[in-house]
């Protein structure tokens, strides 16, 4: 059996064989603690987190000093939210985010604003999911002390001007934090050109190991940041904890081989972007959500006009390994806040599927997922009702694929389902 094409590496991207490489002496030999500071195994801990450090500055171009290793982007955008939000409380307390953030960005702003510590402002977007300008700059009102702007959307891949953004806040003084997790590798990243706060981002998006990434945090703004936890002085006192050498070392050499091919890089994802829209557009009933221009080279968001909710996704599974714009919470599928913000209905946010391109997706990978999807689409369409199977009905789709996926590798195996 052909194992599923891969066409979702904006939730997570295969190890790249070298990174594992880099890594393995750091799970072998070299297990020494980078705090250490007796002996030569802690020295050569202490020594590669400090090439690695290097290394991710080389690609953000800032200094190494400015970045606070973390277990990836979740965690980056807590702590810089938190914990500027915790050194700036004298200054203000109105908090700005578009509605379009990730939910390790909104969460712990809506968090601190239920426990009445700040005042946050979500803004809307426009309907191909950018943000109005002018409307952001106006919201920045007196006592705005922090904006928290998404580079790229990790469902539509629509990236926001930053440039211009960063502009609006030096102008108001106003601090910017950008969750940058699904940018950095992809786009071209120049910290020392643009008056960014903090930035956060995550490995395992570029072909990276999984539990590392890092929070950049200007070295002016450090004063500013109260540290989220305590214990050991890593860090320079900022994250305690004993640093993950072997995943700081795979970090880094994710963002030396991205920074390596990067120009090339964009623009074969962009081509393959371009193929995988040319081929789904021709589909009746297809419509783009996101910006027709400004979007990442590596993301496409489509939906189908009136279909079931959820039975593209299905009827692609197992073959395809994509993603929809729903989640499941008991067996009623939530549509996505992301797509619901850009003027989509629950049912076109429900037919919705996100293609996410990486290193080892291939012309061939987006011939045949369109092939797919146009297959699916046409048993769909001539299907005069298309319930549900009996007994199924109060299942999450998901659960229902998942499910599905496990009896058909159990029969293939031939263990029975
Ligand atoms: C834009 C964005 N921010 C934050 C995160 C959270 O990253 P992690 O799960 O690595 O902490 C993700 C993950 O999908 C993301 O896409």
């Amino acid at each position: 059996m052909q194992p599923p094409i891969y066409l979702d590496n904006a939730a997570g991207t295969r190890l790249d064989p070298r990174v594992l490489d880099a890594m393995l002496p750091y799970l072998g030999e070299c297990y020494g603690n980078a705090a250490s500071h007796t002996h030569v195994y802690g020295w050569r801990a202490e020594e590669a987190v400090a090439r690695s450090r290097a290394q991710v500055a080389q690609l953000l171009n800032c200094a190494g000093e400015e970045l606070i290793w973390t277990s990836g982007a979740t965690e980056s955008n807590n702590l810089a939210l938190r914990g500027l939000i915790a050194g700036l409380a004298a200054r203000g307390r109105r908090v700005l985010s578009p509605r379009t953030e990730h939910a390790s960005v909104l969460a712990p702003l809506r968090d601190l604003a239920a426990r009445g510590q700040i005042e946050l402002g979500l803004l809307d977007v426009q309907r191909d999911g950018s943000l109005d300008l002018q409307a952001f700059a106006e919201a920045l009102r007196p006592g705005t002390v922090l904006a928290s702007v998404m580079w790229v959307n990790n469902e539509t891949g629509v990236v926001q001007d930053i440039a211009a953004i960063s502009a609006i806040c030096r102008a108001r003084g106003v601090l910017l934090h950008v969750d940058a997790t699904q940018a950095v590798g992809k786009l071209a990243i120049d910290l020392s050109a643009l008056d960014i706060a903090a930035l956060s981002f995550s490995a395992h998006k570029l072909h990276g190991p999984q539990g590392i990434g890092a929070l950049y945090l200007r070295r002016e703004v450090r004063a500013h940041l109260q540290p989220q936890q305590l214990g050991g002085s890593q860090e320079q006192g900022l994250r305690a904890g004993t640093l993950p050498v072997h995943q700081i070392v795979g970090c880094a050499e994710a963002c030396r081989l991205a920074q390596l091919a990067l120009p090339q890089e964009r623009e074969r994802l962009r081509r393959l972007r371009d193929r995988l829209w040319q081929g789904l557009s021709q589909l009746p009933g297809v419509f783009l959500n996101g910006h027709a221009s400004a979007h990442a080279p590596q993301i496409l968001n489509v939906g189908f006009e009136q279909l079931p909710p959820l039975a593209l996704l299905e009827k692609l599974s197992p073959a395809l390994a994509i993603s929809g714009g729903a989640a499941c919470s008991s067996a009623q599928a939530q549509a996505s806040p992301v797509l619901l913000a850009l003027g989509r209905s629950r049912e076109q946010a429900l037919s919705s599927l996100r293609f996410s391109l990486g290193r080892y997706s291939s012309e061939q990978d987006v011939d045949v997922a369109i092939e797919l999807v146009a297959q699916a689409l046409r048993q769909l369409r001539s299907a005069t009702a298309a319930a549900p199977a009996a007994g199924e009905e109060k299942d999450c789709p998901m659960k229902r694929m998942r499910r599905r996926a496990q009896q058909r590798a159990a029969q293939t195996l031939g263990v029975g389902a």
